[in-house]
């Protein structure tokens, strides 16, 4: 069978960067002469049959919008066999011969799924903010989601510093403490809770107690979702300090915004890769870029438990409070 028409979609949490992917993908395939299939609302769209031929001016100026054009959902239906042979059924009947997967965590199941048990050829792209994808250093949208929340980090700290006053931060990420630690570390935050550490609370407290002896009055401490909502982790420090705190939760806007140069390139080199895979035959993988190179591991190893060093990063911000 030659290949001929390509089929792509975005899944899960939208991420900035993945309009990026998409276009990289669908010009990407016309430039080798493919026909290209968009695939709206994830593989809830596609049960839907939710589907739309692609042409070049289909992607244009796209490429610096965040969210994603083809919209984005979650399918839990899409984890039953029954959904997945539907799906089979409908890419069989649009004569979808490979697809490309833009999302985290759950569309690279959905990606195994489809490509193990029911042979369509499928490669996935990395697009989530929460950076916890195996075999690529980042993510696309983690760069852009971690520069704003730095930013409203940095307005945090203004009122911070002038009121003399504890904040607690709460950013997003899942069960990953990537966003966390990137922003506790160029925002200079006191101190960061994330889910791959257990913290100690009152050793926390017990430091700003002390520094507050020495006239170390403003603090901000970033709080990973995944370790706790920035509500009772605010509670608990006033319990045992008797201190004055403030919470913020910088959720979804961490989602949205134009993306990052660097996410851009990141989704225009690996949406284009993914296409160049499938041409090659290859099915069941992952894009990524480590140490600079692109990297192809199988989905199912994209999607095990990320293994992350996080004492040095840890150790590094309580030095330099
Ligand atoms: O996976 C991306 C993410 O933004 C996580 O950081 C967060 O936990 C989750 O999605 C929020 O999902 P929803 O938009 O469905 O509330």
């Amino acid at each position: 069978m030659s290949f001929k028409r390509v089929g792509v979609l975005t899944s899960g949490g939208d991420a900035p960067g993945m309009n990026a992917a998409i276009r990289a993908v669908v010009r990407t395939s016309l430039s080798a002469n493919l026909e290209v299939m968009g695939i709206f609302r994830g593989f809830a769209g596609l049960l839907n049959e939710e589907l739309k031929v692609f042409d070049h001016r289909s992607v244009s100026n796209i490429i610096s919008r965040g969210g994603t054009i083809l919209k984005t959902a979650r399918c839990p239906e899409f984890l039953e066999e029954e959904a997945q042979k539907r799906a089979v059924d409908i890419i069989k009947k649009y004569g979808i011969d490979g697809l490309v997967l833009i999302g985290g965590n759950g569309t690279y199941r959905g990606g195994i799924a489809l490509s193990k048990k029911w042979n369509v050829p499928c490669i996935g792209v990395p697009g989530t903010i929460d950076n916890d994808i195996n075999g690529t250093d980042a993510t696309i949208g983690a760069d852009t989601a971690v520069n704003t929340a730095l930013d409203a980090i940095d307005k945090i700290r203004d009122t911070v510093t002038s009121m003399e006053r504890i904040f607690v931060v709460e950013v997003m990420g899942r069960d990953s403490g990537f966003i966390a630690m990137q922003v506790g570390l160029a925002g200079g935050a006191e101190d960061i809770l994330i889910p791959e550490r257990r913290q100690d609370i009152t050793r926390i407290c017990h430091d700003m107690v002390e520094g507050n002896l020495r006239g170390k009055i403003s603090w901000i401490v970033v709080v990973a979702e995944g370790a706790g909502s920035a509500g009772d982790v605010a509670r608990q420090i006033t319990e045992i300090t008797s201190l004055e705190t403030r919470v913020a939760v910088l959720g979804h806007i961490q989602r949205g915004g134009s993306p990052t140069a660097r996410d851009r390139n990141l989704a225009t080199v690996l949406g284009s890769q993914a296409v160049d895979l499938l041409m090659k035959g290859e099915t069941s993988k992952a894009v990524g870029i480590v140490s600079g190179k692109i990297n192809v591991v199988d989905l199912e190893a994209a999607v095990s438990k990320k293994e992350v060093e996080t004492d040095s990063f840890y150790q590094l911000v309580k030095k330099l409070t």
